[in-house]
């Protein structure tokens, strides 16, 4: 395996198990030196040992980490940055499947609020605190997990659907940070794979037929599934772009159309295309702002 990522340092959330944790593996066999924050502390620590004696040396650390608070996640980077030096690459990956299929479930601000609170508003989070981080650096890249599901929906998993296209609006809204300060982001969307989270998703016990529908529905590989992390990762064209994990492979959706013909006119693309250096400008005032207001 050729050291690609040798010298790198990458945080990571919701790696204690399972797709974060292959993901992990891979970075450090890569030669990068990852942070790992989870609630799971006890899979958390054992996962970062595991990596540790495999490699031979300290490539590994785990915090305990709630992502849905700002106080959190800085907290994990200035702890990668304490152990390791810095951050160059942020997979913001946690997420629950709990009570997705919501429309019939108890009028519980609670519930559907946790719902969003860590599948969508926590990778919000995450990637602002990870911005300022990988600017100090002078660049990186974020990947943001959301799923097939943010492409396509049903009731059975209806709030789960809201929160990963929630993901992947907010991932396409940011590639203009790679002009700003060298910054890429991307979403992985892959399709099932058997977890916790998939089970919790769709196995129930109260007669939905979904559940014998789930067990007929093909798996992806969860090396497919980490193939598509690092392509976001390592191939620096990526930018604002999610990519498929599906069993066939990786496979890049055709995009959205993001400027409809009755919103676009000569004048507005003149001033759009003239404006493009004032935008950029206007975001690294806004860049540096930030870092001193945080500082970051
Ligand atoms: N398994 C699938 O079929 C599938 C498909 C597409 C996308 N995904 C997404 O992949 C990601 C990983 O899921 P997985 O399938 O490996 O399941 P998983 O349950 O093993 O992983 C989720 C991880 O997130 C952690 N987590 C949950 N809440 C957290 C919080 N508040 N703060 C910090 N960490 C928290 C969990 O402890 C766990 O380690 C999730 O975002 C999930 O939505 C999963």
């Amino acid at each position: 395996m050729t050291k690609t990522l040798e010298g790198k340092v990458a945080v990571l959330t919701g790696a204690a198990r399972n797709i974060g944790k292959h993901v992990a593996i891979e970075l450090v066999n890569r030669g990068a030196k990852v942070v790992i924050g989870d609630v799971l502390d006890a899979q958390g620590e054992a996962t970062v040992k595991e990596l540790n004696e495999l490699a031979g040396e300290k490539v590994a650390a785990y915090i305990h980490t709630d992502v849905t608070t700002y106080q959190a996640n800085k907290a994990m980077f200035a702890f990668a940055e304490t152990e390791f030096g810095g951050v160059d690459i942020a997979f913001l990956n946690a997420g629950i499947g709990t009570n997705a299929n919501t429309m019939f479930l108890p009028l519980d601000d609670a519930m559907d609020d946790r719902m969003l609170d860590i599948n969508t508003t926590a990778v919000v989070k995450g990637g602002k605190v990870a911005m300022l981080y990988l600017a100090k650096r002078g660049g990186g890249v974020i990947v943001n997990t959301a799923s097939v599901a943010g492409f396509l929906a049903g009731p059975t998993m209806s709030i789960y659907n809201a929160s990963k296209h929630g993901v992947i609006g907010w991932t396409r809204s940011n590639d203009i940070y790679k002009h700003v300060c060298n910054v890429r982001m991307n979403a992985v969307c892959p399709t099932w794979v058997d977890t916790e989270l998939a089970v919790d998703l769709a196995e129930n016990d109260d007669g939905n037929p979904f559940t014998e529908i789930f067990a007929k529905m093909p798996r992806v590989k969860a090396e497919t599934v980490v193939e598509a992390v690092l392509t976001l990762i390592e191939d620096e064209s990526r930018n604002g772009e999610a990519l498929l994990a599906l069993p066939g492979g990786v496979i890049r959706p055709q995009e959205p159309i993001s400027r409809f013909p009755e919103l676009v006119s000569e004048e507005f693309l003149n001033i759009a295309t003239q404006k493009a250096p004032d935008t950029v400008a206007y975001y690294k005032r806004k860049l540096e702002e930030a870092r001193k207001r945080e500082g970051i």
